[in-house]
């Protein structure tokens, strides 16, 4: 077995806000491997987004090293950023950032239209994951005709899209009651069981020993 997938050395990130620079991430050091299961617990306010946005390539590091899979990421210009992101990560998101006038599978398609996948393709993969994921009946739906638990499983699927080798969810359960959270939890938990690696974060400390069995 290779070294890590994702490998952070002493990185720290700051926001500058006007003539204040604001610390966020001090030095942090991380390894993860792939086919991990992560939960990222910290405070409101404590950079768990921040450090998700460094590990999906959306962000980059004011100082320190972030190695994918064996590279080091500290050369790579815009475009190569954006397509690790694609081949590598997948985003949940607590408010699951559907457009609200497309349907489920249209949402779901988004990815594979920005890595210019042909349409038949890319509906016929993302008909695939909704039914995968229990929402075939569903699949011509917008958003607002979908509970909450069903618009987070259609943002599942959108990121499985591209593959979603790396699931990484912030917070994906915060907009959801218990039950729906359990059932999104179980996805999450059933993808990780079919090869997934997936890191979640949440401010919730009971929530990584949550039973969801
Ligand atoms: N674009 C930004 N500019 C300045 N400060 C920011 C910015 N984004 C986040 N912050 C600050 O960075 C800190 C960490 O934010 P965030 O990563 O969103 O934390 P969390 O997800 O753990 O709640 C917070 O204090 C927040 O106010
Ligand atoms: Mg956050």
């Amino acid at each position: 077995m290779s070294g890590p997938l994702i490998e952070l050395v002493s990185v720290s990130l700051h926001y500058q806000a006007g003539d204040e620079i604001v610390p966020v991430l001090n030095e942090i050091n991380l390894k993860i491997n792939a086919g991990e299961f992560v939960a990222i617990v910290g405070a409101s306010g404590s950079g768990k987004t921040t450090l998700l946005n460094i590990i999906g390539c959306l962000a980059r590091p004011s100082t320190g090293t972030y190695r994918l899979n064996g590279s080091s990421l500290l050369e790579a210009d815009r475009e190569t950023l954006a397509r690790l992101r694609r081949e590598y990560f997948g985003f949940v998101f607590q408010r699951y950032n559907l457009l609200p006038h497309l349907s489920a599978t249209e949402n779901v398609e988004v990815p594979a239209v920005y890595a210019g996948s042909p349409i038949l393709r890319r509906r016929c993969r993302a008909q695939e994951l909704l039914t995968s994921l229990g929402l075939d009946h569903r699949a011509e739906h917008r958003p607002n005709q979908l509970s909450g638990g069903q618009q987070q499983r259609v943002s599942i699927a959108r990121a499985l899209m591209n593959g979603g080798k790396v699931l990484l969810g912030d917070e994906p359960t915060g907009a959801l009651d218990s039950t729906s959270a359990r059932e999104v939890i179980g996805t999450f938990k059933s993808l990780h069981r079919q090869g997934h690696t997936v890191i979640l974060v949440t401010h919730d400390e009971k929530w990584p020993s949550m039973p969801i069995e």
